[in-house]
């Protein structure tokens, strides 16, 4: 396994026009309305730092982003080196790449949609799983009533993609593709040649394609423990808000808790999260500060990550 490629980094796309939720969305951006106690772009950058993952590129519209940069300002309060980049209008999801190419570099990268949510116990290990591969992309395969709203995914049980159609009239499978991509280093070289489609816009599927035609294409099918929610159109948002609010209150613990998972992968310490804490006085923190007296933590997180070459190589960088 090769290790000197494998620095993975995160993009995090946090614009768009979010025109299926307006009003809401017309003096406030998408990603920062609330999914249940958090801003929604908690959710993927728990994601992304799930996987490893410790150097971000926020991107956004030019007027929503000084809000993102004010909610997380460079990062180091989590661990994190975090990176700022302007859309000026919503042309696709694949114009990450575009705008994120230098921020990328010679590395592989996750891409991750501001509005996708994901929970379960097993998505760790998936996601670890997804950063660790060194050649090719990797997508996600959920299992949906109606495929005909998504991207959509037709693989084998090695993982192996056969066809990625977006919004198909005619799904080929039930597999919708969620906001989470891993990829290679060829995804800059792929997304620079790409056109955009009838509708104006730079398509993911359009370069998730192209891995397929390389014959490159992992499709990891998401474990049945694994909830996913696309939190883009009301209903959507109230439902995520209950899913979240309802696991929160069984688990007694708490989804996408970014400063507990800083802590829990040891990108930050003990001191650094108590301070974190005190600087609330509501039940976040106490939920914070409470983290510090278990005295399971961090270092039995530690000891699985040791395993794992590509994600000490993200430690040291
Ligand atoms: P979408 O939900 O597909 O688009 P949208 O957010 O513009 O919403 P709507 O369709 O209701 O108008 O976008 C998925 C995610 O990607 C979302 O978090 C916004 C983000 N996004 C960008 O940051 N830039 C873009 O160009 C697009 C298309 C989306």
């Amino acid at each position: 396994m090769s290790v000197i490629n494998l620095q993975l980094k995160g993009i995090l796309l946090a614009g768009g026009a979010g025109s299926r939720l307006a009003p809401l969305t017309h003096a406030t951006s998408k990603q920062l309305l609330p999914v249940f106690d958090k801003p929604m772009i908690y959710y993927p950058l728990a994601t992304l730092m799930l996987a490893g993952i410790r150097e971000v590129l926020i991107i956004s519209t030019p007027h929503d982003l000084p809000a993102y940069q004010r909610l997380f300002g460079d990062g180091q309060q989590l661990g994190l080196t975090l990176q700022y980049a302007s859309q000026p209008r919503p042309e696709g999801l694949a114009q990450a790449f575009l705008l994120g190419r230098s921020f990328v570099g010679t590395s592989h990268c996750a891409l991750a949609l501001g509005d996708n949510l994901f929970d379960g116990l097993s998505l760790r290990g998936q996601l670890l799983k997804a950063a660790d591969r060194s050649t090719g992309a990797t997508v996600f395969g959920y299992p949906v009533a109606d495929p005909r709203q998504f991207g959509v995914v037709e693989f084998d049980e090695t993982g192996r993609a056969f066809s990625i159609e977006e919004k198909p009239v005619n799904p080929r499978s039930r597999y919708a593709v969620p906001g989470l991509y891993f990829y290679d280093n060829q995804v800059l070289e792929i997304a620079a040649r790409l056109k955009p489609s009838p509708r104006g816009e730079l398509e993911i599927t359009d370069v998730n394609r192209a891995y397929l035609e390389r014959d490159q294409l992992h499709v990891e099918g998401l474990g049945q423990d694994i909830t996913w929610l696309d939190a883009g159109t009301p209903e959507r948002l109230l439902q995520a808000s209950q899913f979240v609010c309802e696991r929160e209150r069984l688990r007694g613990k708490k989804i996408a808790c970014l400063e507990e998972i800083a802590y829990r992968q040891a990108f930050i310490g003990a001191e650094q999260l108590e301070c974190v804490a005190r600087s609330y006085t509501n039940n976040y923190g106490q939920y914070l500060l409470n983290l510090l007296n278990d005295s399971s933590l961090p270092s039995n997180q530690l000891q699985s990550f040791e395993d794992l070459p590509k994600v000490r190589a993200n430690f040291a960088a």
